[in-house]
């Protein structure tokens, strides 16, 4: 498929870009020409990354939460590259732990970051994107936005399939008005994810799929061919769409099957 945006000639914003997938995603496209815009709650690493990406970058501080810190990027964005053509929603924090054991107001900061960042991005973003009738926007997702296997941070699963949700019905939406959408749904990626994780109860590793951890800098290179390619789908691990095809197959049989582990695991 052709892009909707050729990343050579584009300006690109990326949330929660001071790290992992967002710094590596800011990175690949700077690498292929973007002017970029890094942004994260730290202002600090933000800014550490747009130095080492130079000067087709700046960083901002700006937190998913606060809709007039994105209007702010926005603003930034318009007054020194005249354009948005990019927008990577990359933002996700983890509450873990057993569910009775995870407090409402720790659900409500999570929908607030992971699904609502999303939903405010849109209502600053897309004006201007549809204005100009050309764009793309990527939301990162994950495997567990896709697979049931986070029961152990419920919170995490819930919005991470909403984001699904949200990202396939906005592809229908935005493709016939020139803008392209990818849902990126990665496995296990090596960056500061931890750092992100508010324990409750026990504290014990995340349950997840046995499949490959990959490095932050392959998905960025993933999502840059995403958009380029025009793809909607990302999966950092292949393997993973074997999953999805069981899953579809019987829906039944696979979560019977995953609880059976599951209870195996526990005992
Ligand atoms: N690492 C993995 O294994 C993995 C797997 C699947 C999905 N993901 C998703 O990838 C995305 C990026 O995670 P990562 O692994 O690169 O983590 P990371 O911790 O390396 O980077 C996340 C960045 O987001 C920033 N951030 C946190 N709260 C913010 C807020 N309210 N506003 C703006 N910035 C904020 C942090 O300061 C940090 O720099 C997340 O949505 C995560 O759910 C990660």
């Amino acid at each position: 498929m052709s892009a909707f945006v050729d990343l050579g000639d584009a300006v690109a914003i990326v949330t929660g870009a001071g790290s992992g997938i967002g710094r590596a995603s800011a990175v690949s496209f700077a690498k292929r020409g973007a002017r970029v815009v890094v942004t994260d709650i730290d202002g600090v690493r933000a800014s550490a990354v747009a130095t080492e990406i130079g000067a087709a970058a700046i960083g901002a501080r700006c937190d998913v939460t606060n809709l007039a810190d994105i209007e702010a990027v926005r603003d930034l964005t318009l007054e020194r590259f005249g354009r948005v053509d990019v927008v990577m929603n990359n933002v996700g924090v983890l509450a873990v732990g057993a569910v009775e054991d995870i407090p409402l107001d720790a659900w409500q900061r999570i929908v607030d970051v992971n699904l609502l960042g999303i939903v405010r991005s849109n209502i600053v973003f897309l004006p201007h994107l549809l204005a100009q009738g050309r764009g793309h926007i990527v939301n990162t997702a994950s495997m567990a936005g896709l697979l049931p296997y986070g029961f152990d941070r419920l919170p995490y699963t819930t919005t991470k399939h909403a984001v699904v949700g949200l990202s396939e019905s906005l592809a229908l939406y935005l493709r016939p008005r020139g803008i392209g959408v990818t849902c990126l749904c990665p496995g296990g990626v090596a960056t500061n994810i931890v750092e992100q994780i508010t324990f409750f109860g026990e504290p014990r590793r995340p349950r997840s799929p046995d499949l490959p951890v990959s490095d932050a800098e392959e998905v960025g290179e993933l999502v840059a061919d995403a958009i380029a390619n025009d793809r909607f789908l990302v999966l950092t691990a292949p393997d993973a769409a074997r999953e999805l095809l069981e899953r579809a197959r019987d829906i039944d049989a696979y979560v019977f099957r995953l609880a059976e582990e599951a209870a195996n695991d526990s005992n």
